[in-house]
């Protein structure tokens, strides 16, 4: 005895929507995929890139500048520039270096010193033109930071170390 004709045009229509919702799951995936995208990329993680802070005529031989460095950081969907620290660029007959600005004693932001050192204004650390602690309560020197040239252009590598150690230690 045959199935009744509705039986079988019911099974073929259930089939065909079971198909079809089947490749539209399909197709949409990759697309769930690139909406969502932003939510797993919040921003660098591991070393932090190096930065562009500066055109490297900016800084001739014999002198230093206080930098912001600003990074672009994203966070889901919103990306904004943001101010992470900032550093102490110098040129001297020994090359460019850089420092953090941030005093290894409680963090203050250090300034450059008249003699060509740096000074913490909150607790009076001092600090030598190459970093080297020289007076105060800071446990350490000025935190070196990576720092190389390209195109004309002065690129830092950013990193908090932890304060009030001897030790340098990431933050
Ligand atoms: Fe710089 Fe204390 S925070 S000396």
């Amino acid at each position: 005895m045959e199935p009744p004709a509705t039986s079988r045009r019911t099974l073929l229509a259930l089939g065909a929507s079971l198909a079809g919702a089947a490749v539209a799951a399909l197709a949409g995936v990759p697309v769930l995929g690139a909406l969502l995208a932003p939510l797993r990329d919040r921003g660098p993680a591991g070393a932090s890139p190096f930065v562009d802070v500066a055109a490297s005529a900016a800084l001739p031989v014999g002198r230093r500048a206080r930098v912001p460095l600003v990074e672009d950081r994203r966070d889901g969907w919103e990306r904004a520039s943001v101010e992470v620290g900032a550093v102490w660029l110098t040129r001297d007959a020994a090359g460019l270096r850089c420092f953090s600005a941030v005093c290894p004693h409680l963090g203050c932001a250090v300034d450059a010193a008249p003699d060509g050192g740096y000074v913490c204004p909150c607790h009076g650390s001092t600090f030598a033109a190459d970093g080297a602690a020289r007076a105060g309560p800071a446990p350490r020197g000025l935190d070196p930071l990576a720092v190389r040239e390209d195109q004309g252009r002065i690129l830092v590598r950013w990193e908090r170390f932890a304060t009030g150690l001897s030790r340098r230690k990431p933050a």
